[in-house]
């Protein structure tokens, strides 16, 4: 079993995540940590700890991180993800409580403990991934990988030049591209393969168990304000991609490539500049997300989410 620590923003397609990680049998969760990002943390903090309810997460903590960026003012993405950053459906009161500890410590906590055995999956902003490696950079050494949503080699979805999670907090980006150890990522070129579509939608719903139930309910929110925004008539279901590749790498097909957070460009800032083409000569410090198999991917949501009773 994989361990991961999971590091999001909920939001609907980290929601799904969660569902994922918290059940699937190779994925063993350690942990939960939440940074601002799609709403302020005060909003993505409880629907973590919504959806933790939801799918029973016990025994494993669930920390709130990072409230700001580190450098930029702060952006949320109200208007994919509504003013609670989870619209759609309704929840009651959470039955799971925040760790006490902020989650910037559980990250050092969890990874100065172990073995070098836990991967990292951030889904959201990179800032509590920044912030822990400067708190305590001799966590870097014990990061098994970092398996990422976020950037892309062709088009952004917040500017033309890049994507939400990377323009949300670039400088935290840059700290976690440049921190030395192996990075997959999971940008928009995969991510935009990934079509949460009306039968997809259907035969989850059709598994008839809570989870699956509330998987169509954010999936009905997400749809509409996709095609809103940008006009897809299904959503791309960007942070699932993440678990599904700890549980099972041969669903994708990456490339190595040299990634760089634009920091300075004025209409590129927050871009991740990949090097697919090797025309810089630097080194790869990434796995880039190129190609899913798609059949297979809905086969293993759909499958990870049956285990709902
Ligand atoms: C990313 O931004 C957020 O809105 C989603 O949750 C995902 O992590 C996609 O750009
Ligand atoms: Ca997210």
């Amino acid at each position: 079993r994989e361990k991961i620590i999971l590091d999001m923003d909920p939001g609907h397609d980290d929601a799904v995540a969660l569902m994922l990680a918290r059940i699937h049998p190779r994925i063993d969760l350690r942990g939960v940590t939440v940074v601002a990002g799609n709403q302020t943390l005060e909003k993505t903090a409880r629907n973590a700890l919504n959806v933790a309810t939801a799918v029973g997460l016990k025994g494993v903590p669930v920390a709130a991180g990072m409230s700001r960026p580190l450098v930029r003012e702060q952006v949320i993405a109200d208007d994919i993800h509504g003013v609670t950053g989870l619209d759609g459906p309704v929840f009651g009161e959470p039955e799971v409580a925040l760790d006490p500890r902020h989650g910037v410590d559980l990250i050092i906590d969890l990874l100065m403990a172990s073995d070098g055995d836990i991967t990292l999956v951030p889904t959201g902003p990179l800032t509590n991934v920044a912030v822990a490696l400067r708190k305590e950079p001799r966590i870097a050494e014990r990061i098994r990988r970092i398996v990422l949503m976020g950037g892309a080699y062709q088009l952004g979805n917040i500017t033309p030049a890049a994507e939400f999670n990377i323009y949300a907090d670039p400088e935290a980006a840059h700290v976690v591209f440049t921190c030395g150890r192996p990075i997959v990522m999971m940008g928009l070129d995969l991510t935009r393969q990934a079509l949460c579509t009306r039968p997809v939608v259907q035969r989850i719903r059709a598994l008839g168990n809570p989870v699956a139930v509330l998987f169509a309910e954010l999936m009905e929110f997400f749809t509409k304000t996709q095609k809103e925004v940008f006009g897809w008539e299904a959503p791309p279901l960007h942070d699932p991609t993440t678990v599904a590749w700890v549980a099972d790498p041969t669903l994708f097909e990456t490339k190595p490539m040299h990634v760089e957070v634009e920091l300075r460009g004025e209409k590129t800032y927050g871009r991740t500049c990949c090097d697919f083409y090797g025309i810089t000569g630097n080194g790869a410090n990434a796995e880039v997300a190129v190609k899913l198999d798609v059949p297979r991917f809905w086969d293993f949501v759909t499958e990870t989410l049956a285990l709902y009773s």
